[in-house]
This record gives structure tokens, sequence and C-alpha cells, in this order.
């Protein structure tokens, strides 16, 4: 009895610390004019990021931030660092697109401690060590896992060979679009048996690796026939590399892609790309609308997710002007 009453008390006590944590568990953002925004980008090597960070900048005017954007040239030691500075500098909310998903970490709980509010947008970090709604806010970005399966469902339609032998380009190694993009294409890729992987090797979501990686995995595969790329920055390398050593993009080897750039659209029109599944750059709007709805005392779902259109021969041309 006695013991069934401490029991009772401790629960009690547990569930009272548990509703006191999950009360205090983002900090508050108060509605104001003007906030100090921070943007701490992972790299600028590539139209994507450009266009994304040129979609914070183009955002700020309007609503009301002093923007404060970095960029960490590649390094996640760096973009870690440039979070500390901004946190130093007093910014009331922080976007960051976590390069990879463990090293930014230390970033989301230090700016979580400090009391800022943070959105991660576009890449997200591992879940089993930082969670939305308690280590930030929320994630604002694609489904890649989804972004890959709908490669592998347009490939597995429309490839008219009896054999499919596939190269992979994966993005940075241990970022979540590169293990998200890889679980989604490999997992319903390898339900057809007409297709097999035969190398998969990162190129780190850049064109020049992604180009030097296809030269090296073409001499040890010769009879490849299908690639697919993580990014389009990759799969206009790796097209680049496939023309060098003399063969037909679009002809003999089916090139296929996420992200939905200028130079990939332009390749499709070109007829020497397939498809490439779009992954939006333009989080600024999305980042205003979100930042406004937390501040107004919303409660934000865990995931805002964004929705991906898919660009092929038959809607390329229709789209390139508003491409990046
Ligand atoms: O996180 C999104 C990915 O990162 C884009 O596909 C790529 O181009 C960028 O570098």
């Amino acid at each position: 009895m006695h013991r069934r009453h401490l029991m009772t008390g401790a629960t009690a006590l547990a569930i009272c610390l548990g509703t006191l944590a999950a009360a205090q568990s983002l900090p508050p953002l108060e509605q104001k004019e003007r906030y100090k925004v921070g943007f701490a980008q992972m790299e600028s090597n590539n139209p994507w990021r450009i266009a994304e960070t040129k979609s914070f900048q183009d955002t700020a005017a309007s609503c009301g931030w002093d923007l404060i954007a970095t960029d960490a040239a590649g390094s996640a030691a760096k973009q870690v660092a440039d979070v500390d500075s901004m946190i130093a500098q007093g910014i009331d909310v922080l976007f960051l697109p976590p390069r990879e998903e463990k090293p930014l970490i230390p970033a989301v709980k230090k700016a979580r401690a400090a009391g800022i509010p943070t959105f991660l947008v576009d890449r997200s970090v591992d879940p089993d060590a930082a969670k939305p709604g308690e280590d930030y806010v929320a994630f604002l970005g694609s489904d890649f896992i989804d972004q890959g399966r709908r490669v592998a469902e347009w490939v597995i339609e429309n490839f008219d060979g009896d054999k499919g032998i596939i190269v992979e380009l994966e993005g940075t190694t241990g970022s979540s679009p590169a293990n998200d993009r890889k679980q989604g294409f490999d997992e319903r890729i390898v339900q057809d048996d007409r297709f097999e992987i035969v190398a998969s090797q990162t190129g780190d979501f850049a064109r020049d690796l992604g180009r030097q990686v296809m030269e090296t995995l073409l001499q040890a595969h010769p009879d490849v026939n299908i690639v697919y790329a993580h990014n389009d920055e990759m799969a206009i390398g790796a097209i680049q590399a496939l023309e060098l050593a003399g063969r037909s993009p679009g002809e003999d080897v089916l090139v296929v892609s996420i992200d939905g750039t200028r130079d990939a659209l332009q390749a499709i029109i070109d007829g020497k790309m397939g498809v490439t599944v779009e992954s939006s750059p333009f989080f600024g709007p999305l980042g205003c609308e979100v930042m406004k709805r937390y501040a107004a005392g919303e409660e934000i779902e865990p995931w805002v997710q964004v929705k991906d259109r898919i660009f092929t021969a038959e809607n390329a041309a229709d789209h390139i002007d508003e491409a990046y």
C-alpha cells in the first residue's frame, strides 16, 4: 500500500515534470515588426544552393528580416561555427540546412540552449539525436525517399531494354538526401529483376566529382546503360563523362536524377536525360510563413512537407523559363 502510494507520487511527479518539459521544450518567438534571422548555408558550389540562398535574401525585405547569411564552403565544422557566431550576434530565429545528419547536431542543440527557435530547411539531422518539437521547431522540406522511389518507378516504366545495368552517383555521404534518395530508389528498383545496381559511389552532389567518378566507373562497368544521380549537377557531370567516352546519353544510356535545374531541363529537352524529380530550393517564402505562424502561437507540424513535381520530355520546355 505504502509502496503503491510512493509509486503514485513518483508517477505524478514524472507527469508533472514531463508536462513542464513539454511546455518549456521550444523557445518562444515574440510577434514583432523585424527579426534578426540567421541562414547558415552549407556551400555555394551549385545552382541549387545559390537559388536557396537567393530565396532567403529575396524574402528578407517582405518578411521583416534582418538577414545574416553565411556560407560554410562545404565544411560541416564551419557550418557549426557559423551558427555559433550567429548565436553570439543575437539572432531571433535560425534557418539551418544541415550539411550532414550527425555533425550538425551540436549546432541544433546550442541554438536550442540559447533560446533560439530553429527551423531545419531542405535537409534534416539524425532523428535519434535531435527531434522536431523538442530540439528544433520543425523540418521544412521534401520527401527524399519518395523522390528516389519516383525516379525508380519512372525507370521501370520507361526503360525499354532487357537488362538495366545501373550506376548510382550518391550525394554527400552522411547527408539526409543521399541516405534517403538511395533508400527510395534501391528498394523500389530491386523489385523488378530486370535491373541491377553494379556500382554506387559518392559524387558529393558536385558536377566535377560526378564527372570524375563516372569516368572511373565507366572503365569498370563499360556495359552500364542507366545512370541514377542523386542530383542534377552530378547527372550533368555524368553526361559529360559519357560523351567523352564516346557514349550517347539518351540513346545508349538513360540518365535520371533529382532537382529540376535549368541545365537538367535543357538536357531533357536535348534528349540526353530522361527525368528529373523536382526538389525545390525556394524555401524563403515558406520559411517566412511558418515562422510567422510560430510567432502567432500556432503549433507547427513536425514536418512541413514540400510537394515535388516531375519533369520529363513532355513538360520540360514548359518549365525551363522558371528554372534556376
Ligand atoms: O538537399 C538538397 C540537395 O542538396 C539538392 O538535391 C542538391 O542539389 C543540393 O546540394
